[in-house]
C-alpha cells in the first residue's frame, strides 16, 4: 500500500491547571514559536482544560488559568490570526475521538504510564477514571487533526510513544492507513528543566514550594531573589559541558542559560568557565528578567481584557473545528458507525 502523505501540521497543548512556570516556556511555549516562524507547519495550539480536570480544579480558577494560559501563548508570540489557538472543551470531537481511542486503548498500555503512576500514587483507588484514560485523550487531541509532529518536553515522551501505539492498532484493526505516525519533536537543552531546589525532579507547576519554580507572573525582583536562593554546589563551573555530569543543579543552571541566550551549553561553559555562584547567578537573573519580563507585561496587558481572550478562543476553536470535524467523521465510518 502506497505511503500516504499527510499535511505537515504541528499540534501541542498546555494543561490550565495553574499558573505557568520557565519550564512551560523554555520547554514548550518558546518552541512552538520558533516552529510557527519557520513556516513550514501548519500549527495548531489547545489549553487543554479537559485534560486540567482529571485532577480537581476549582471552577472560577480554572477559568481564570485557562485565560492566563492563553494570553502566555499570545504573549510568548503565537500568532492568533496565523497559528490556531483554541481551548479543547470548545472542539468536541477531543472528546469523542478520545472515547473511541478508549476502546483502541488497553489497560496494560496506560498502566505502564509513569506520569499515571506518579500522579495517582498509592492512592490509584481514588484516582479518576479520566487520569487513567488521560494519554488516549491525548492521542485524539493530536490525531483528530492528523497532526504529523508535536513538540512538547521531554516528560511527554511516553505519552507520545503511546499515541503512536494507538494510532498504529487503528491502521492495523480496520485496514486502513488513516492516522499518522506522529514525530516527537523533544531536544535543545531546555527539553527538562528541573527545579531550583532539587536538581533531579523536573520544574513544575504544582510543586508545593513556589521557590522551586520560575513562575511567567513572577517580577523581576522575584526572579532574581529564585536564581540567588537556587541549590547549587560550592564548585565553581568546570571547563567543560560533560564536567557538570554530576552536578544536576549546576548543569540545570547552565541548561537554562543557553535555552535563554540561544547559544549551546558548550558556548556557555567556555564563557563562564571558573566562574563561582556570586558571578553566574547574577549573570543568570539578568537573561531571565530580559527574556522574562517583556512576556509578563505583555501577559498582564492581555488578561486585563478576558473579553478580548476569549473572543480569540471561540474563533480559534472555531476553525480548530473546521479540520477535526470531518477527520473524526471519517473515523466513525471506517469504525462502521452509522450517520
Ligand atoms: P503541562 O504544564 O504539564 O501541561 O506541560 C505543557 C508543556 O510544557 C509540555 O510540552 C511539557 O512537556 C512542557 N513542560 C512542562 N514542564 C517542563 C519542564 N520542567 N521542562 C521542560 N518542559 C516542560
Ligand atoms: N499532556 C500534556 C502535558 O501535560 C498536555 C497535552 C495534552 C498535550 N494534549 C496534548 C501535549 C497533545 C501535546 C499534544 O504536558
Amino acid at each position: 500500500m502506497a505511503e500516504p502523505t499527510f499535511t505537515p501540521r504541528v499540534f501541542s497543548g498546555i494543561q490550565p491547571s495553574g499558573g505557568l512556570t520557565l519550564g512551560n516556556y523554555l520547554g514548550a511555549l518558546k518552541r512552538f514559536v520558533d516552529m510557527q516562524n519557520d513556516g513550514t507547519h501548519e500549527c495548531v495550539f489547545c489549553v487543554v482544560d479537559l485534560h486540567a480536570i482529571t485532577v480537581w480544579q476549582d471552577p472560577a480558577a480554572l477559568t481564570a488559568q485557562t485565560r492566563e494560559a492563553a494570553a502566555a501563548f499570545l504573549a510568548a508570540g503565537i500568532d492568533p490570526e496565523h497559528s490556531i489557538l483554541f481551548n479543547q472543551s470548545q472542539v468536541p470531537e477531543h472528546a469523542e475521538l478520545g472515547w473511541l481511542f478508549n476502546c483502541v486503548a488497553r489497560m496494560g498500555w496506560m498502566r505502564r504510564m509513569t506520569q499515571w503512576k506518579e500522579k495517582a500514587g498509592k492512592n490509584s483507588e481514588e484516582a479518576s477514571l479520566g487520569l487513567f484514560g488521560y494519554p488516549a485523550l491525548m492521542a485524539a487531541d493530536i490525531l483528530a487533526y492528523h497532526a504529523t509532529h508535536v513538540p512538547v518536553g521531554e516528560d511527554q515522551k511516553q505519552h507520545l510513544e503511546l499515541t503512536r501505539d494507538i494510532a498504529t492498532k487503528f491502521n492495523h484493526d480496520f485496514g486502513r492507513d488513516f492516522f499518522p505516525i506522529t514525530e516527537p519533536v523533544i531536544g535543545g537543552p531546555a527539553a527538562r528543566v528541573m527545579s531550583l531546589r532539587d536538581g533531579t525532579k523536573k520544574m513544575s507547576k504544582s510543586d508545593p514550594s513556589d521557590m522551586s519554580r520560575i513562575n511567567l507572573s513572577d517580577d523581576a525582583d522575584m526572579i532574581a531573589q529564585k536564581f540567588r536562593k537556587a541549590r547549587t554546589d560550592p564548585e565553581p563551573l568546570p571547563e567543560t559541558y560533560e564536567g557538570l555530569k554530576d552536578r544536576p543543579e549546576a548543569r540545570n543552571l547552565v541548561d537554562i542559560y543557553a535555552a535563554m541566550t540561544g547559544q549551546t551549553t558548550e558556548q556557555v561553559m567556555s564563557e563562564h568557565a571558573g566562574a563561582g555562584w556570586g558571578q553566574f547567578k547574577p549573570a543568570l537573573a539578568e537573561v531571565a528578567v530580559e527574556t522574562m519580563a517583556p512576556i509578563t507585561g505583555e501577559m498582564n496587558r492581555l488578561m486585563a481584557d478576558p473579553g478580548e481572550i476569549d473572543r480569540l478562543l471561540s474563533r480559534g476553536a472555531e476553525r480548530a473545528r473546521a479540520i477535526a470535524a470531518p477527520i473524526v467523521k471519517e473515523t466513525r465510518a471506517i469504525m462502521g458507525m452509522v450517520g
